[in-house]
């Protein structure tokens, strides 16, 4: 064995520049472009903040209608996609249905393979208006329910909620949604952000860079969390049985999904915008006894153990009073992050590096298979010096 440092899962690595948005770990804050998450949550639309993570700017009104107008003009399910996840049982995981149809897509669409900053502009901002329907219809056909067209007089938002539940989300319901989808827009170099990037510095296209994304996304470690925080809510019940579970659960050295961060370790900036969003949706269901699970589980947990709650803690019980089934939260997350992952793979694209490190191999000693006799030209590559080449 060398004394090569290993920097285990990249922790603590700086790698690139990035442009598009700043996770400082002093002040647990999180900045796109800028302009710090909660500002941009309380006051914008998230067509406006995608606008913001791909262009560098908030855009002025005419921008934002003229992006509103083709947004909306792209929403409908292509039949090639629709037909595709009809192919899959209903009980594949959503993540693997909405990484397949994001494949379908891509494996359609005439531009895949050009990967200039204006192809891959238009392909980034088709994702954004086609994931919803995947997302949408794919629970609707779990459920035995038709697909819902889109409705072009909607905004983003409140048409993610029609496609999913054939009726007008209330307001409160709307604005927590829209706040939900802004605080999992961008998150710098994370792992799914990351394998994007990796993606592209293949020169690979944009849709394959998507799709490994969705892979990453999938795992309980990152976003698969806003589905694991509901199942931990299903298994506990009720606030009276938090003190019992979390015992036999840090007895068990069990993670508690919803807590802590690699990069924040004082708590996560996007958390109390979200757990605002969150008590509008207690008031507006009366789940006071969900409200207070929540807030019993997270006030022991962090007596206990001072780790804090992520993003996906109150946004995993926000979707399910929404009324998305748990299995479709990490989909969501996709809808919302697809508008980063694809700021970063034009970013990544516009100054390429091939992202290639270096490992320490741990394995057997040189041996050679018995008899086997190198030819002149093997022979004559293992002895070339190696500042030849
Ligand atoms: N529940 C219980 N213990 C936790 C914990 C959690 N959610 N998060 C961290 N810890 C503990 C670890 O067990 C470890 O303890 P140890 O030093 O005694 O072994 C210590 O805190 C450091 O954790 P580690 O997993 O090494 O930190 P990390 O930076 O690699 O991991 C996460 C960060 C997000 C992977 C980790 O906090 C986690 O698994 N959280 C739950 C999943 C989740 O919510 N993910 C969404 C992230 S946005």
């Amino acid at each position: 064995m060398t004394d090569i440092e290993i920097k285990k899962g990249l922790a603590g690595v700086t790698v690139d520049y990035t442009a598009v948005s700043k996770v400082n770990p002093e002040t647990n804050s999180l900045l796109y472009r800028g302009y710090p998450v909660q500002e941009l949550a309380a006051t914008q639309p998230f067509e406006a903040v995608a606008y913001l993570l791909w262009h560098g700017e908030l855009p002025d009104a005419a921008q934002l209608a003229e992006f509103e107008a083709s947004e909306r003009a792209q929403r409908s399910l292509d039949d090639n996609v629709k037909q595709a996840i009809d192919l899959l049982p209903l009980d594949a995981h959503p993540m693997d249905v909405v990484r397949s149809a994001v494949s379908v897509l891509g494996a359609a669409a005439a531009d895949v393979s050009d990967n200039s900053p204006a192809a891959d502009l238009t392909k980034a901002k088709l994702l954004f208006a086609k994931i919803p329907a995947m997302v949408a219809y794919d629970q609707r056909r779990r459920r035995g329910q038709d697909a819902i067209p889109p409705r072009a007089d909607l905004d983003y938002s409140r048409n993610f909620l029609w496609m999913s539940f054939g009726e007008e989300p209330d307001e409160v319901v709307a604005q927590a949604f829209n706040v939900s989808m802004i605080l999992y827009a961008e998150h710098s170099f994370n792992a799914s952000t990351f394998t994007a990037r990796v993606i592209t510095s293949t020169k690979a296209d944009l849709y394959s860079a998507v799709v490994g994304a969705i892979g990453a996304l999938k795992g309980a470690l990152h976003g698969g969390a806003n589905e694991a925080v509901m199942h931990i809510f299903d298994e506990i019940g009720s606030a009276s049985n938090v003190v019992p579970w979390l015992d036999d659960a840090l007895a068990n050295k069990k993670k508690i999904m919803g807590f802590g961060h690699r990069v924040y370790k004082k708590g996560d900036s996007r958390v109390p915008t979200m757990k605002t969003a969150l008590d509008t949706l207690i008031e507006h269901y009366d789940a006071a006894d969900l409200g207070s699970l929540y807030d019993v589980l997270e006030s022991e947990f962090v007596s206990r153990k001072g780790i804090y709650p992520n993003l996906d803690y109150p946004s995993g019980p926000a979707y399910h009073l929404i009324g998305f089934d748990t299995l479709t939260f990490t989909p969501l997350f996709v809808a919302a992050r697809v508008t980063g992952w694809t700021a970063h793979i034009m970013e990544q694209t516009a100054s390429n590096a091939l992202i290639r490190p270096l490992s320490a191999y741990n394995g057997p000693d040189e041996r050679h298979i018995e008899g086997y006799e190198p030819t002149e030209a093997e022979q004559a590559v293992a002895e070339r010096p190696a500042e030849a080449g």
